[in-house]
């Protein structure tokens, strides 16, 4: 691991993945996407997001017509496959917690997709730690407050980085402004992955 970066309370694990760590994880997550295929999103109100969403574990999150929510089971009525061993492993050594999360919801960048700012409170207990994990082209992540406005600081993370927002930090507005192009070799098709591992009830 390079360094640690704090910034308004999110810790930010830089390079905490070499690349073979990488590799093996993007293999992993082959398997999870041809269980429970990427979906494109749409709010509530219709409008189609720009990333594309599948997830690991007992719950998935997801986005339709009837709005945000966790779900049992992918759209297309299967349980979703198991959050991987190699996933769980990084949630066990950043967060060092006994209970383990209950879902990974994995996000696909292309070039273009962004993620507005949002806190992550579809959860039961914001005592638990969000953990994520950035793999692919770099991210401008966007760190705000606990209300939505005023001042806001942006970090990039690059392939291998690891996010942890717990504590005080759990609640912060966040979002990615954009992915850089061309910034990593790891996913053949370029683009961004990031998986968000959080504890649902
Ligand atoms: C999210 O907060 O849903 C995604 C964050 C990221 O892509 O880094
Ligand atoms: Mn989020």
């Amino acid at each position: 691991m390079a360094e640690t970066l704090e910034i308004r309370g999110v810790r930010i694990l830089k390079a905490f993945l070499d690349r073979p760590a990488q590799e093996a994880l993007v293999e992993d997550l082959r398997r999870v996407v041809r269980a429970a295929p990427f979906v494109t999103p749409v709010t509530r109100w219709g409008k189609e997001m720009s990333v594309r969403m599948t997830s690991a574990g007992r719950y998935g999150w997801i986005t339709d017509r009837r709005g945000y929510r966790y779900e049992a089971r992918h759209p297309d009525g299967q349980p979703w496959p198991p959050i991987p061993d190699r996933v769980l492993r990084i949630w066990d050594e950043v967060t060092g917690l006994d209970r383990r999360p209950d879902c990974c919801l994995v996000n696909h960048y292309r070039e273009g997709a962004r993620m507005g700012l949002h806190q992550d409170r579809d959860e039961a207990d914001f005592g638990w730690p969000v953990v994520s994990v950035s793999l692919g082209e770099s991210a401008l992540f966007r760190i705000g407050n606990t209300e939505r406005g005023g001042k806001t600081e942006s970090v990039w993370l690059d392939s291998g980085d690891v996010a942890v927002m717990g504590g005080p930090a759990r609640l912060l507005f966040h979002g990615v402004d954009r992915i850089r192009p061309g910034s990593s070799t790891l996913l053949h098709g370029g683009g961004r992955l990031n998986l968000t591992l959080r504890v649902v009830d």
